[in-house]
């Protein structure tokens, strides 16, 4: 349960190895939260982010969790619900995989394995996620979306397509949940330095796990339902958003 500031306590990261949910983690524990559970398919590339927010005060455990491996998604929040051994207040979706277009556009499994990391399997999971939310009666779920999928270019239309699909769900999920007591607060970063994006060039507007963890932990004090990352991508990606087909096809080829 949230205590009487409206600080998270409980926290599980899905994708407990990512950069951007590690820096939302550490973020979170110095603000008061105890107990976290980091969820993932590498325990050993959860390690050093456990040890990291270990040192910060919280208790962590690690749990098994493989966002394409559907039919053991039940058992994952099972045991993600058992080591916090407490409600959970708040539930950050920080898995992806980013892929490299081409490679994606030649290799059309590989393309639709993305598809179930980046969407299929975070329906599964969240709709397992939102299901015991809504039986302790609260409870946050934080979704890493991307700018990438609120207009999808035709340089990355595979990643973007799949954040997109993951983006309207998302949406869907939160209205749906309205009066429960459950809460949906969709992420829209740019480009992050994160190992996601190590070697890549830098575009504009280019931020850090750090100011992501930020923009997330003042959007949950706020009880906001939508956040971009850095703030301005709101109005530019309202802009873009309208923009008709032969401009934005134009446009984004550059980026
Ligand atoms: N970096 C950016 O520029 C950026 C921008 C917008 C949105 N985002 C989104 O933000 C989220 C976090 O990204 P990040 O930048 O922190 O990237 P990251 O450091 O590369 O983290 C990605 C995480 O996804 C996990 N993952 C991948 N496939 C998985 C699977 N099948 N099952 C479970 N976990 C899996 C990885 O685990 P392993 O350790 O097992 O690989 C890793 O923990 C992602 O959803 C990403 O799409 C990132």
């Amino acid at each position: 349960m949230q205590n009487a500031l409206g600080a998270v306590q409980s926290l599980l990261v899905l994708g407990g190895s990512s950069d951007i949910g590690a820096a939302i983690a550490e973020r979170l524990v110095p603000g008061g939260c105890g107990t976290v559970v980091l969820a993932g398919r590498r325990p050993e590339a959860m390690e050093p982010v456990a040890k990291r927010l270990q040192a910060l005060g919280a208790a962590v455990t690690i749990v098994n969790w493989d966002a394409v491996d559907i039919g053991g998604h039940a058992d994952a929040m099972k045991a993600a619900w058992d080591a916090a051994e407490m409600d959970i207040d708040c539930v950050v979706l920080a898995s992806g995989v980013l892929g490299d277009q081409s490679h994606l556009e030649d290799d059309p499994t590989a393309a639709a394995e993305l598809g179930v990391a980046n969407y299929a399997g975070p329906v599964s999971t969240l709709l397992h996620v939102a299901r015991r939310l809504q039986e302790q009666g609260h409870g946050t779920i934080v979704v890493l979306s991307s700018v990438a999928g609120e207009r999808v270019r035709s340089s990355n239309f595979v990643y973007g397509s799949s954040k997109a699909g993951l983006d309207g769900f998302a949406q869907g999920l939160g209205d749906s949940l309205v009066g429960t007591g459950v809460d949906v607060l969709v992420v829209r970063p740019g480009f992050v330095h994160t190992a996601m994006t190590a070697g890549r060039d830098t575009p504009p507007l280019a931020t850090t796990p750090e100011a992501v963890a930020d923009a997330v932990a003042d959007a949950l004090t706020a009880g906001r339902h939508t956040v971009w990352v850095p703030g301005t991508f709101r109005y530019v990606m309202s802009a873009f958003r309208h923009l008709p087909r032969p401009v934005w096809r134009r446009l984004s080829a550059r980026m």
